[in-house]
């Protein structure tokens, strides 16, 4: 069979970059995406700098038509699309005050519409090629902060948008059953990124191991779980 190709979205730093260096480094065809192309160019030059097959393309996860352009191109070069990583997020309830009596719902559309819509979107393009090939693994960038066992106050804007994204997991997983594709939500942990901040207690390395675990998993592994350092954890 021909090489792997994997798809990151949000990948010009943080997890993102991390997830497509891992999976570069299991010799993956790796499409490094991004929505500034400048970035996401120098973040894709540096991987390949190290020996591995990485490809920019540009892509923003809330425009319909960037999404089915990345489709269009990756069909076209490399004729098949085995993995996607929705990695992209946005964090983007204000510091303070961040309860939900004083949210402004322009914010949650705005969460929705990156971290939730933008996964949403990427499955229903990517997710018929995969089942056609009979092969696929999608993995979603979730969080801690969307288990609803472990629900409370604060930041709503995140919060609904990451339970939401567990809600798409379960969603296209039971649709797309039978057909050898996977397709599971984790937690990364809190991890030292532009996002979780310097005080986190995970690196890189650290937060994508479950992601690259998900995206690599084997034909027996699991569909529509949720996970954090490789095991399960309640919704
Ligand atoms: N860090 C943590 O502790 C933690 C914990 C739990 C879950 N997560 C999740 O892990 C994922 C990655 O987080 P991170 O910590 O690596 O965050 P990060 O450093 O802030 O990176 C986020 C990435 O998403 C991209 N992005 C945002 N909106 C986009 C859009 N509309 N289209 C395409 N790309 C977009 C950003 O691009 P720009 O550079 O253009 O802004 C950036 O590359 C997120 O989904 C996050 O919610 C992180």
């Amino acid at each position: 069979m021909s090489q792997k190709v994997a798809i990151v979205t949000g990948a010009n730093r943080g997890l993102g970059l991390e997830t497509c260096r891992q999976l570069g480094a299991q010799g993956l065809k790796v499409i490094l995406t991004s929505r500034d192309a400048e970035k996401g160019q120098a973040a894709a030059a540096q991987l390949t700098a190290q020996g591995m097959t990485v490809e920019y393309h540009p892509l923003d996860v809330t425009n319909e038509d960037s999404i089915q352009q990345l489709k269009n191109t990756v069909l076209e070069r490399h004729g098949r699309v085995d993995i996607v990583v929705n990695n992209a997020g946005i964090f983007s309830d204000p510091k303070e005050p961040w309860t939900a009596f004083s949210a402004n719902i322009d914010t949650l559309r705005t969460s929705m519409e990156t971290n939730v819509y933008g996964p949403f979107r990427m499955c229903q393009v990517f997710i018929p090629i995969m089942q056609q090939q009979h092969y696929g693994r999608v993995v979603n960038l979730s969080s801690g902060m969307g288990q609803l066992s472990e629900m409370n106050g604060g930041v709503p804007g995140y919060r609904l948008s990451k339970t939401a994204l567990n809600a798409v997991t379960r969603i296209f997983a039971d649709e797309a059953r039978g057909c050898n594709v996977l397709v599971n939500s984790l937690c990364p942990g809190w991890v030292r990124t532009d996002m979780g901040g310097p005080e986190a207690d995970r690196d890189v390395s650290q937060g994508a191991d479950t992601i690259v675990w998900l995206a690599t998993l084997p034909d027996d592994g699991p569909n529509g779980g949720f996970f954090r350092d490789r095991q399960p954890i309640a919704w």
